[in-house]
C-alpha cells in the first residue's frame, strides 16, 4: 500500500486465519520490519523466534488464561523478547518491533494480531513468560512481550471511520477538558 494513512486506517487486529502458508519472502519482510524497528540508543538487543510448527503453536497457545485463539489457527507465530540487561528500554524496544512486524504484515496483505505475554498467567498461575521461554528454549533472562501471530484473514473488518476517533484524548498547549476537534 503506498498510503501509510490508508493502511493505518485498514489495520486491524486480525485472530482468524485461513490455512494459506505465508511464502518465505513474505515471512523474510515481516522479520526484515522488526529488525527495522527503532530501539533506544540502538541497543537492538531484541530476538525474534519464528514459530510455524502446529505442534509447538498448540503449546504455546496454552501460555496463558484467555487471548491465545489466534495461535491455535495461525499459520506463523514471532516470539518478541528483549534484554532487560542490555537497555533499560526493552518494554518499548520489543512493542515498536511487534508493531512494525503487524504493520508490515498488514501492508503484505497479511492479518495478525498481539497476543500478550508479560503480566500474563496460565489456569493454574504460572508466568505464561515462563511457559513460552521453556517451550522454546528462551533463555529465563530474556522477557517474553508478546507472540505475534499471522495468517491470512479468515474475517472481515471494516476500516475505522475517522469520525470516531477519540479526538477528546488530544490536549492543544496544555492538559484541559476542553476538546481538541481534530481540525
Ligand atoms: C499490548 C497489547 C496486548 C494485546 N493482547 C492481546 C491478546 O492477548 N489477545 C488478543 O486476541 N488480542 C490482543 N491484543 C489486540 C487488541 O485486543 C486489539 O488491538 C484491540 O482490540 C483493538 O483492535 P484493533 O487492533 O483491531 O484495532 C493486544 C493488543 C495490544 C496492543
Amino acid at each position: 500500500m503506498e498510503n501509510l494513512h490508508q493502511l493505518l486506517l485498514e489495520r486491524h487486529s486480525i485472530r482468524r486465519y485461513t490455512e494459506q502458508t505465508i511464502s518465505p519472502d513474505d515471512v523474510r519482510t515481516i522479520l526484515e520490519a522488526g529488525l527495522l524497528a527503532p530501539t533506544s540508543k540502538s541497543a537492538r538487543d531484541w530476538n525474534f523466534v519464528v514459530v510455524e510448527d502446529r505442534e509447538v503453536l498448540l503449546k504455546l497457545a496454552e501460555c496463558k488464561k484467555f487471548g491465545t485463539a489466534p495461535i491455535k489457527n495461525c499459520v506463523l507465530a514471532i516470539v518478541v523478547t528483549s534484554n532487560p540487561a542490555k537497555s533499560d528500554c526493552f518494554i518499548e524496544d520489543a512493542s515498536i518491533a511487534a508493531m512494525f512486524m503487524h504493520l508490515q504484515a498488514a501492508d503484505l496483505g497479511i492479518g495478525s494480531c498481539w497476543i500478550q505475554v508479560r503480566n500474563r498467567y496460565d489456569e493454574v498461575g504460572e508466568p505464561a513468560e515462563a511457559i513460552v521461554q521453556e517451550t522454546l528454549g528462551i533463555p529465563a533472562d530474556m522477557p517474553v512481550e508478546c507472540i505475534m501471530t499471522f495468517g491470512y484473514s479468515a474475517e472481515t473488518r471494516r476500516p475505522v471511520d475517522p469520525d470516531k476517533l477519540l479526538w477528546e484524548k488530544v490536549h492543544l498547549g496544555r492538559w484541559s477538558d476542553v476538546q481538541a476537534d481534530g481540525e
